[in-house]
């Protein structure tokens, strides 16, 4: 019982009591998923969403589907209209109480996305440019790409500028030379490897794991 009833109750006991009374007994032939589902369809129409908070749990404890509570949603729309239609979707959402669906790779997070792995070329050293830091991507076969902070960690030149051997790729600055498969620093043999980035692949996408700091 919400609070304001509560306070009804002992305010004007008559009224509370009448009101209640009436909740309680005025539905009888439906069952309680029903009758939620028809709650939801009310308080998207009035635009409560305090009521919808109320109510749309109690369906989905009684039984409702997430994709029932999303269609009560929709059966709101010819008296509620767009607008309301789409609030209760952001507060339903906000509960969890709707249908997952499936996300844009290429949308997800704008920020973590690189490039589709189609693009790189076979063991061949690939150049990314971005705002939040530079890569080097190499992709090892069909669905595996590494990727490397594109500073050198001999004194931070950008490796993005470095020679191309393919497999490998040489600093300009005072030639260390690393190797891409793994990381490694070839020459000089006690030189630091290149910085490891985490990425994945999702649909044929790359991403990075984290968001750039
Ligand atoms: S800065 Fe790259 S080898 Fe020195």
């Amino acid at each position: 019982m919400s609070k304001a009833l509560t306070y009804l109750a002992k305010a004007r006991p008559e009224a509370a009591t009448s009101l209640l009374s009436f909740y309680k007994h005025s539905v009888q032939a439906l069952d309680d998923k029903t009758r939620h589902l028809i709650q939801i369809v009310t308080k998207v129409t009035v635009g409560t969403e305090r009521g919808l908070r109320q109510y749309a749990p109690k369906a989905l404890k009684a039984g409702a589907t997430r994709e029932e509570i999303l269609d009560a949603v929709l059966m709101a729309f010819p008296a509620a209209g767009l607008n309301k239609v789409l609030d209760a979707i952001d507060i339903m959402r906000e509960m969890d109480l709707l249908p997952e669906v499936a996300q844009d790779p290429t949308t997800t997070d704008p920020s973590l996305h690189l490039c589709a792995v189609a693009d790189l070329p076979l063991q061949r050293l690939h150049t990314l440019q971005r705002p939040t830091g530079d890569l080097l991507l190499y992709r090892t076969d069909a669905n595996t790409v590494l990727a490397y902070n594109a500073r050198c960690p001999h004194s931070k030149a950008n490796l993005c500028k470095g020679t191309d051997h393919g497999t490998q790729v040489e600093c300009r600055v005072h030639n260390w030379i690393f190797d891409l498969a793994s990381g490694a620093c070839l020459q000089p043999t006690n030189g630091k490897p290149l910085q490891t980035v985490a990425t994945e692949v999702r649909d044929g996408q790359l991403f990075l794991q984290t968001a750039p700091t």
